[in-house]
C-alpha cells in the first residue's frame, strides 16, 4: 500500500516536472556562436548615462568593431530610477533623460542590438532595484523598450533557489515574447553549467575580473581575478559549452591597463575557449593596437565557428601550455601560452604528438596527417612535417591555424 502511494506520489512528480518543462523555454535562435559586444562595467562602473551609451554604439561603427561582427552594446549596473507606483522599473532620468526606448532606437538605428542589466535579488550589486517579484513586469518593460540583451546578477539573493530564480526570468522573457539574449551571471557559485543550458545562452563561471596577468584582487568580502586565475577555473567545464548556452569568462580587459602581449594574450584565450567577447574598454578613444587586437578577424574567427567547441587543454609543460579548438572543415586552432614572467623558448615536433579528445571525439595522429598553418598574430607559414621552434615573450601567446594538407 504505501509502496503504491509512494510511485503515485512518484509519478505526479514525475509528470509535473514534464508539464513544467514543456512550458519552459528560452529563445532557441540566439548565440548559436558566442556573442560579441561591449558593457559598460569594466571601464565605467556605475557612471553611465544615455550620451556616452550613443557615443559608444559610433565607436563602434567607426572602429571596425561592428564590421567585424561585435553587435551587443551593453548597459551594465546603475541605469536604474526607481518603480512607479505600479512597479514598473524607470529608468534614472537624470543620466537617461531620452528614455530607454529612445536610446535602443539609437543603437538599432546604427545596426547594433542594446542590452540591459539587472538582477534576481531585491537589490542590483550597486544597491539598484532588482527584479525580485518583477520579474514579468520587468521583461515586459524591456521588450516594450525593444532590449535585446539581458544580464542577470546575483546579489541580495539571500535563500533564493538559483535554478528557478532565472529559470523565472527566462519565462518572463520568453512570456514578453521579444528574443532576448538571457545573460546569466552567479559567477558560477551554482554550478549553472550543470542545469542552466535550456535557461540561459551563457553563464558567468567566476567572479569579477580585474586587468591583471595573474593576479587575485582582494575587496574584501570577494575577490576579483586575472586573466590566468580566470582561465585555470574553466578546468572540467568545456563539456557543457556548446551553440546557444557558452562558459562566460566574463567581460574583457583588452585595453584596459595590460601590456600589449597580455592583452592579445587575454583576448586568444577567451576567444578559443569560446567565451562570449564582450569588450570592456572605452571605444571612444582606444589605441591602435587595441584595435588591432579587438578585430582580429582570424582571430575572431576561430571564437565564432560553427561547431561551437570549447579549447581542450593538450599539453602542459607548466609554464608553456598549448590549448587546441577543433574547427569547421577539419582545421584546428592551436595556441601556445606562455605564462612566465621571462621569454621561453619552445619547440614542439609534431611527429612525435598524437591528440586525442573525448568530447568531440577529434583524434589526429600527426606524423600520418600533416596539416599547413598560419600564424594569426604574425602572418607566418609553416607545415606541421616540421619542427615548430618558438621564442615566447613574458605573458604572450602564438596561435595557429591549421588546415588538413
Ligand atoms: C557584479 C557582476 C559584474 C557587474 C557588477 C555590477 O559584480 O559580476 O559583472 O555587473 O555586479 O554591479
Amino acid at each position: 500500500m504505501i509502496k503504491k502511494l509512494i510511485m503515485a506520489v512518484v509519478v505526479f512528480a514525475a509528470s509535473l516536472s514534464v508539464a513544467f518543462n514543456a512550458h519552459a523555454q528560452k529563445f532557441e535562435q540566439i548565440a548559436k556562436t558566442p556573442q560579441l559586444g561591449w558593457n559598460s562595467w569594466n571601464t565605467f562602473a556605475c557612471d553611465v548615462n544615455e550620451q556616452m551609451i550613443r557615443e559608444m554604439a559610433d565607436a563602434m561603427v567607426s572602429s571596425g568593431m561592428k564590421a567585424a561582427g561585435y553587435e551587443y552594446i551593453n548597459i551594465d549596473d546603475c541605469w536604474h530610477g526607481e518603480r512607479d507606483k505600479n512597479g514598473f522599473i524607470q529608468v534614472d532620468k537624470k543620466h537617461f533623460p531620452s528614455g530607454m526606448k529612445a536610446l535602443a532606437d539609437y543603437v538599432h538605428s546604427k545596426g547594433l542590438k542594446l542590452g540591459i542589466y539587472s538582477d534576481a535579488g531585491n537589490t542590483t550589486c550597486a544597491g539598484r532595484p532588482g527584479s525580485r517579484g518583477h520579474e514579468y513586469q520587468d521583461a515586459l518593460t524591456y521588450a516594450s523598450w525593444g532590449i535585446d540583451y539581458v544580464k542577470y546578477d546575483w546579489c541580495d539573493t539571500q535563500d533564493i533557489n538559483p535554478k528557478s530564480a532565472y529559470a523565472t526570468m527566462r519565462d518572463a522573457i520568453h512570456k514578453a515574447g521579444r528574443p532576448m539574449l538571457f545573460s546569466i551571471c552567479e559567477w558560477g557559485d551554482n554550478k549553472p553549467w550543470e542545469w542552466a543550458q535550456n535557461v540561459g545562452h551563457s553563464w558567468r563561471t567566476t567572479g569579477d575580473i580585474y586587468p591583471c596577468w595573474s593576479c587575485e584582487h582582494n575587496h574584501g568580502s570577494w575577490s576579483s581575478f586575472g586573466v590566468l586565475p580566470i582561465l585555470d577555473k574553466q578546468a572540467g567545464l568545456r563539456k557543457y559549452a556548446g551553440p546557444g548556452h557558452w562558459n562566460d569568462m566574463d567581460m574583457m580587459e583588452v585595453g584596459n591597463g595590460m601590456s600589449e602581449d597580455e592583452d592579445r594574450a587575454h583576448f586568444s584565450l577567451w576567444a578559443i575557449m569560446a567565451s562570449p567577447l564582450i569588450a570592456g574598454n572605452d571605444l571612444r578613444t582606444m589605441s591602435e593596437a587595441t584595435k588591432k587586437i579587438l578585430t582580429n578577424k582570424d582571430m575572431l574567427a576561430i571564437n565564432q565557428d560553427k561547431l561551437g567547441i570549447q579549447a581542450m587543454k593538450w599539453i602542459d609543460e607548466g609554464d608553456i601550455e598549448i590549448y587546441v579548438k577543433p574547427l569547421e572543415k577539419g582545421d584546428y586552432a592551436v595556441l601556445f601560452l606562455n605564462r612566465a614572467d621571462t621569454s621561453m623558448n619552445y619547440s614542439l615536433d609534431w611527429n612525435f604528438h598524437y591528440l586525442k579528445d573525448d568530447i568531440s571525439k577529434h583524434e589526429i595522429f600527426f606524423d600520418k596527417k600533416k596539416f599547413t598553418w598560419r600564424d594569426i598574430w604574425n602572418g607566418g607559414k609553416g607545415s606541421t612535417a616540421e619542427k615548430l621552434n618558438l621564442t615566447m615573450a613574458a605573458h604572450s601567446v602564438v596561435v595557429l591555424r591549421l588546415t588538413p594538407q
